[in-house]
């Protein structure tokens, strides 16, 4: 898919109301984005097959929905006041910040493109370093080394590079006084962290087991950029597992594969993934890998699998002064118990957005139909049916004679198990476009047989055809054909 394409894909969802700029009255807000009707419809079930997959189906995994905001020590023991950051540069002409490494990282871009592989490589292991060290002079030489512009003034006069904390915060308090200051969560995995003895105790829940958790999180991102790719509140689903301390290597392999297996059972295409290793670790990781999917923009983070060995348990247990300890009963190989330990973690951790970014561009689908002299182009989102914002359009073919009252009877029927959409404006051509642009897998027809014969049009959004079936029939085509089955068996 090409960026024109893309740049099709972001107009078509804030036409078809999957996803609004923030604020837009206000000509928007940097980086934020709402979800409309059907972005939200779309969200919910991507959330639902993310928590069906991870808590439903593990007997050894359980869910959590601890608090956005969290006690500020939190953010001291995980690392994040000390360590979360970006390097940041401006240009002084234009006034313009840009993070310095997305900056060689797009001048590796062009390399790539003019098919200079040897500079591309060269900076590429230059910046490696560079990031490896945390090196602000070493990025600042190579920006001036490979002369990078600025995209704005087209000027090379650069600050020194800084870094900046990526977390908001705000006050917490009736007055400035006595107010404290707390951060807006970064990530959803130290709500975890902080529960897992309640969790571990309150359901007796033996190791190895996992703690899984949706939520928004909170980055002050440098720059924006690609729609709903990098945003400045978003939405995580994360998944700690806690483990046997010298086990995470085993663990991290099981979860790697795993989580590519879910992303893979989308059915959007196998090459459209791969594994990225970190050379760059972050702060509280051994090993770490990215999945990447191949957005219209190139190969992009969607989630993240860290080894997170003992560091964050470890840590608040050192700031709060409470044990955060599992006694473990189980014998090793000279009969002996392990006893008590601070568990090994393996984290899963995927972007609701960007999964739904992924999910969209992937979907998204313009076809040519019909005859020769009448060809024309539909545009189609072909969601598996599971994931579809509505799962059938109950449409009667003109808005008299009872028509009307019998569609929304088929739809009475219906609603408490899918999403279904009423609508009688228009001919039923440009209604069925309309259902294809929202991805509906299935449109019913109610027309004037149906009044005599109980008889309805059932249409096919993928193959376009068309079949005659008893209202008696809908409900168990629907259930074939709308199952969680065909994602997660
Ligand atoms: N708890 C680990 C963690 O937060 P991360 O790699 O920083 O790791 C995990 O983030 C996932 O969250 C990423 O793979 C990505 O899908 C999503 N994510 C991170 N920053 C984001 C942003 N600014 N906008 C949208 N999604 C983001």
């Amino acid at each position: 898919m090409s960026e024109e394409i893309f740049k099709k894909v972001v107009s078509h969802a804030k036409e078809y109301g999957f996803v609004f700029p923030g604020s837009e009255i206000y000509d928007g807000l940097g980086a934020v984005y709402d979800y409309g009707q059907n972005g939200v419809e779309l969200k919910n079930n991507l959330r639902q097959y993310w928590w069906k997959a991870m808590v439903q189906m593990n007997e050894n995994i359980v869910g959590l929905d601890a608090a956005i905001f969290m006690h500020p020590k939190t953010w001291e023991a995980s690392g994040h006041i000390a360590g979360f950051s970006d390097p940041m540069i401006d240009n002084k002409d234009s006034k313009k910040r840009y993070r310095a490494d997305q900056l060689l990282e797009d001048k590796i871009t062009r390399y790539e493109k003019d098919g200079k592989t040897n500079k591309a490589g060269e900076l590429q292991s230059d910046l490696d370093t560079a990031m490896l060290e945390n090196n602000l002079s070493a990025l600042k030489n190579l920006i001036e080394q490979h002369e990078i512009a600025c995209p704005v003034s087209g000027t090379r006069n650069w600050t020194d590079v800084r870094q900046f904390n990526l977390m908001f915060s705000t006050e917490m308090g009736a007055n400035a006084e006595d107010s404290d200051k707390i951060y807006l969560r970064p990530e959803t995995a130290q709500g975890i962290f902080v529960n897992f003895l309640n969790v571990q105790k309150s359901g007796r829940l033996k190791i190895p087991f996992g703690i899984a958790q949706t939520g928004k999180a909170f980055r002050n991102e440098i720059i924006a950029r690609q729609f709903i790719m990098r945003m400045r509140e978003f939405e995580q689903m994360e998944m700690q597992f806690f483990i046997r301390p010298g086990t995470q290597k085993e663990w991290y392999a099981k979860w790697k594969e795993a989580r590519m297996n879910w992303h893979k059972k989308l059915g959007f295409g196998e090459g459209k993934y791969r594994f990225h290793d970190h050379v760059k670790l972050a702060h509280y990781a051994d090993a770490a890998v990215d999945i990447e999917f191949n957005y219209p923009f190139g190969f992009k983070e969607l989630e993240g699998i860290h080894s997170r060995t003992d560091f964050d348990l470890k840590n608040h247990q050192e700031l709060s002064g409470k044990k955060l300890q599992y006694f473990d009963t189980d014998l090793d190989e000279t009969g002996k118990a392990f006893g008590n330990y601070i568990p090994y973690v393996i984290e899963t951790s995927v972007g609701l957005d960007r999964l739904f970014l992924a999910t969209l561009c992937s979907c998204y689908v313009e076809e040519e139909v019909g005859k020769e002299e009448k060809k024309e182009t539909r545009v189609v989102l072909k969601f598996p049916a599971i994931l579809a914002p509505i799962k059938v359009a109950v449409l009667p073919l003109v808005k008299k004679d009872g028509l009307p009252e019998k569609a929304r009877g088929i739809i009475d029927n219906l609603k408490l198990d899918y999403n279904c959409f009423y609508e009688e404006k228009d001919t039923i051509g440009k209604r069925y476009r309309r259902q294809d642009a929202l991805g509906t897998p299935f449109c019913i027809t109610v027309d004037y047989d149906t009044m005599n014969d109980e008889s309805v049009t059932i249409r096919y959004r993928d193959t376009m055809k068309q079949e005659r079936i008893s209202i008696s029939k809908i409900a168990e085509i629907l259930k074939e054909e709308i199952s969680w089955n065909k994602l997660l068996s």
